[in-house]
């Protein structure tokens, strides 16, 4: 195989607990991780030459070696030196659907697409465990993006316990084009506002992690009850991004003004979404939303819950 097709999609976060800090200078969380259906897609291409090459057919995203997708080829190459050397080096062309820097884990999911990729053009037969593992040294999100589904996340959010799958769960998304979050300055400065807050020692955090795997959210996961799940969503980020960007507060309280189930920020922002009782729920939302906000720097989608990360196509 030369080449080959993915599906990329993006992810939400129906929670996220911030539990403490680690010794790496990261945050031990606690997270449940939603893949749905708004992806981009990835082509990967085998070269005779050994260079990694970017494009993407989106301006705000770089080709350089600050792409994370390219990050991941070039990790390939590190580990798979042979492999690099017999079948030469990868172009990479991305075709961005997922806002960017918005907490849809955009990027990593595309990285992830990448590891799948090289596995598949340099034959390695890697299982989805030493993936995964790969993945965890490119960025904490990446290893949830190979599988997809509905995940508990713990640690720096690789430790994954998958959940049964949701799906039929239809979201309004919203999100600003102009406005894009850079994920360590949200950690840094939750940090700066909560760390007196955090649980200090390795036992309470370890068994707070534990806990999750009870927490009322996951039993409405388990039950299947978009209600439940929608009413018990929680994201710690929320704190600092909702009061630093009232542009976020704004679009988030709109939202909450329609028939919607439950808002939520994704991960470290600044995207919004509501959990809507159907498709047809979601639809008449969104152009609710359209309607009171005319401003065409904001972004909507209606999208669902999906079971599933990375396809090949
Ligand atoms: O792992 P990733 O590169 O996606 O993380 C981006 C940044 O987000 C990290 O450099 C760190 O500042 C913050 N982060 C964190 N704790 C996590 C995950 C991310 O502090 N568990």
């Amino acid at each position: 195989m030369r080449h080959c097709k993915l599906i990329a999609p993006a992810k939400v976060n129906l929670y996220l607990e911030i539990l403490g800090i680690r010794e790496d200078g990261y945050h031990e969380l606690a997270m449940i991780l939603q893949s749905i259906d708004l992806a981009d897609e990835i082509e990967v291409r085998s070269l005779s030459e050994g260079k990694i090459i970017v494009s993407c057919d989106h301006p705000q995203v770089p080709t350089d070696n600050s792409n994370i997708a390219y990050k991941a080829g070039e990790l390939m190459a590190k580990e798979f030196p042979q492999a690099f050397a017999k079948y030469g080096g990868v172009e990479i062309k991305i075709e961005k659907r997922i806002p960017v820097a918005a907490g849809l884990a955009g990027g990593s999911t595309n990285a992830a697409a990448v590891l799948v990729a090289v596995d598949l053009l340099w034959e390695l037969g890697l299982t989805q465990s030493e993936i995964e593992e790969l993945g965890g040294r490119l960025g904490s999100d990446v290893p949830f993006c190979v599988a997809g589904g509905t995940v508990i996340g713990t640690g720096r959010g690789e430790q994954l316990s998958p959940l049964p799958s949701l799906d039929n769960i239809y979201i309004v998304l919203g999100k600003y084009r102009s406005l894009g979050l850079s994920t360590p300055w949200v950690y840094k400065s939750y940090r700066e506002k909560y760390s007196d807050r955090y649980i200090k020692d390795r036992e309470s955090l370890a068994s707070r992690a534990a806990a999750v795997h009870s927490a009322s959210i996951v039993k409405a996961v388990l039950g299947k009850e978009a209600k439940e799940i929608a009413v018990k969503m929680h994201n710690d980020l929320e704190k600092v991004v909702l009061t630093e960007y009232p542009q976020v507060l704004e679009l988030r309280e709109e939202f909450a003004k329609y028939d919607v189930l439950g808002v939520m920020m994704s991960g470290s922002g600044p995207s919004v979404f509501a959990i809507c009782e159907s498709h047809q729920k979601a639809e008449v939302v969104k152009q609710q939303i359209r309607e009171a906000i005319s401003d065409e720097d904001l972004e909507l989608f209606v999208t669902k819950l999906s079971n599933r990360g990375i396809q090949v196509v």
